[in-house]
């Protein structure tokens, strides 16, 4: 585990490095027609086309520590997608990493058109998933590291860094469109009357009007716990929004 964690600690370190000296270079994933044109192609016109556009092969690689926008509260979550990364058109899979902080978690959420297969790296994480309407138990889950889990396509899940060092999850998406859903924060998008009626009809929500008390909702990486962030000592730690 060892020589694993100095790769982390490279990684990582390499954050505010990527982030200070954002990399512009033009591959196939900032090109419009080519991807347009990679989707009507065949497999071997697609890679030739790929090839020609960046002869160097760059456009086979995906650096997700490069593409990292950390949130105010840290960490991030990065897709190689059919838009951020063409070389997977055709193939039907994407994949991920899941950037955890201290008490990080990456709320509820469902992947409207993919399975997902996470695998924790060198930190233990918390998860679980609900499956549908009727399932028999929300499936609760500590992966160790190197244990991974499959959440089917359309189940709502999480997964919480409760440790006070940073981590990350790899993942791999059914699709080349996966697509992301936060679950709470799009069940109040709804508004009135579905919104509060889906609650009960309160007449507030933390003291603040539906629409307030949405505005409010974080999304992206967020606080797991407020025991985590006392355990951690993070100061201030708040309840934040995600740029995107
Ligand atoms: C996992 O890797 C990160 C990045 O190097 C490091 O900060 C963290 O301490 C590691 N966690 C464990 C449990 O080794
Ligand atoms: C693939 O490339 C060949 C040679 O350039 C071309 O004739 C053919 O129309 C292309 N096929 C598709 C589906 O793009």
């Amino acid at each position: 585990m060892s020589s694993l964690s100095t790769l982390f600690t490279a990684l990582l370190a390499a954050v505010s490095l990527a982030s200070a000296t954002p990399l512009v270079r033009r591959t196939a994933a900032g090109n419009p027609n080519l991807i347009t044109q990679l989707r009507t192609s065949t497999q071997v016109n697609r890679t030739n086309a790929l090839i020609e556009d960046e002869p160097d092969f760059s456009n086979f690689k995906f650096n997700f520590l490069e593409k990292l926008k950390p949130g105010p509260f840290g960490g991030g979550v990065v897709v190689a997608n059919g838009e951020t990364f063409p070389a997977v058109t055709g193939t039907g899979i994407s994949g991920g990493v899941v950037f955890l902080p201290p008490c990080g978690m990456n709320g509820a959420h469902t992947h409207p058109r993919a399975s997902e297969f996470a695998i924790a790296s060198n930190a233990t994480v918390k998860t679980g998933y609900v499956m549908e309407n009727g399932a028999a138990k929300f499936i609760d889950l500590t992966l160790n590291p190197l244990e991974g889990v499959v959440f089917p396509q359309g189940s709502i899940h999480f997964q919480f860094n409760d440790n006070c060092d940073p981590t990350m999850l790899f993942v791999g998406l059914s699709s080349e469109d996966p697509g992301t859903s936060f679950a709470v924060k799009n069940v109040f998008a709804l508004g009135n009357p579905a919104a509060s009626a889906a609650l009960g009809l309160p007449d507030k929500i933390n003291d603040q009007n539906l629409e307030a008390f949405t505005d409010s909702l974080p999304t992206g990486i967020i606080l797991g716990a407020k025991e985590c962030a006392k355990r951690c000592k993070i100061d201030g730690a708040p309840m934040i929004k995600d740029s995107n």
